[in-house]
Order: structure tokens, then C-alpha cells, then sequence
């Protein structure tokens, strides 16, 4: 299967907020809250393209705190373009494009029961550094992270 990775922007965002919704459900950001992260000064966006259509996406922002990171934001693979290793080139490329800004580190936060995605961040070498409390409503979020 022959999968392209480019930058996304606005022009995909009815795409983008169709795998969103279909991906997270309640949880999913607005499309409006998906434009202003597409737009976002400080934003690294990718999308995965098959022949024809969008597979997934991840949009990362560059945030400043005691250090600068890159804070991944969203990532999304539809489900059956799923278990392709889609979402983990995705990453790898946000951790190169990251640390060709001289970026060295990235953070993450994933609901603790979303088994999937945990064992995804600890296969590509994130480390949890944290717990959130009720981060997702009435669930918790762990708090990832991992030195590039
Ligand atoms: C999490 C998600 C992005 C993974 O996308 P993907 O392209 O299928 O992931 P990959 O194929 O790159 O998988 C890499 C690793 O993730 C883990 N993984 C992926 N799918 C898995 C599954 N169904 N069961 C268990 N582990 C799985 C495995 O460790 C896998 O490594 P392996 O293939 O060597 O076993 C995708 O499942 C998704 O979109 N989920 C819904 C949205 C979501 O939860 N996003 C993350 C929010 S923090």
C-alpha cells in the first residue's frame, strides 16, 4: 500500500474532521477548534494519503514551558487503515521535523484506558512522566513524553 505523507491544511478540513469524529467520538475537537489548530502559528500537521483519500492525520503544536516541545495534539488513523504502521510513521516524522527545528523533546496525553495507543507511545520509546486527574471527564489521562 502506497502511503504519502503531507503537510494538512484547511483545504482538508471537511476530511480531517470526519476522521476526527469517527476516531473520538464525544471526545472529538469541533470543526472549529480543528480549523484553529490547522491554522495555529505554533502547528506541525500531517496527513496520511492513500491513492485517494485521507487515512489519518496528526496535529502537533510547538509549545514553550521550561523547555520547547512538541506537544502532540491529535492523531487519528481510520479503522481500516489500521495496524498498517501508518500512525507510526506519522510520529517519526513529527520527531524529525521536530528536531530539525532543534526540538528535543515531545509530549503527549492519552487516556489511560486506551490500551491501543499507550502500547503505540511505548513502542516508539515515550516514557510516562504523569497522571492527570479526570484529564478526559470522568476518566484519567496519562502524561507522556520522550527525549528525541
Ligand atoms: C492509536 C492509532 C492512531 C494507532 O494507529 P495505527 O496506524 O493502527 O498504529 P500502528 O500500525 O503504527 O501501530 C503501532 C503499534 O501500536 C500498537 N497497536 C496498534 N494497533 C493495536 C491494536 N489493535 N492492539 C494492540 N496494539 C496495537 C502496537 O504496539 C503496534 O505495534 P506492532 O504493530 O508492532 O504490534 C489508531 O488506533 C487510532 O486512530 N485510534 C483512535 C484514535 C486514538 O486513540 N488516537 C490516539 C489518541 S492519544
Amino acid at each position: 500500500m502506497d502511503i504519502r505523507l503531507e503537510t494538512a491544511n484547511l483545504q482538508f478540513l471537511d476530511e480531517l474532521y470526519r476522521i476526527e469524529e469517527e476516531c473520538f467520538d464525544e471526545e472529538a475537537f469541533t470543526k472549529r477548534q480543528l480549523a484553529y489548530l490547522l491554522t495555529a502559528h505554533n502547528a506541525i500537521t500531517l496527513a496520511a494519503k492513500d491513492d485517494r483519500n485521507i487515512v489519518g492525520f496528526i496535529i502537533v503544536q510547538v509549545e514553550i514551558t521550561d523547555v520547547k516541545f512538541g506537544h502532540i495534539i491529535t492523531l487519528s488513523v481510520v479503522q481500516s487503515y489500521r495496524c498498517k504502521k501508518i500512525a507510526t510513521c506519522m510520529i517519526k516524522e513529527i520527531e524529525r521535523l521536530l528536531k530539525q527545528r532543534g526540538i528535543v523533546e515531545c509530549r503527549l496525553e492519552v487516556r489511560e484506558d486506551n490500551y491501543v495507543a499507550i502500547s503505540l507511545y511505548k513502542k516508539l520509546g515515550y516514557q510516562r512522566i504523569g497522571k492527570l486527574e479526570r484529564y478526559y471527564g470522568s476518566k484519567h489521562g496519562l502524561y507522556f513524553k520522550k527525549l528525541l
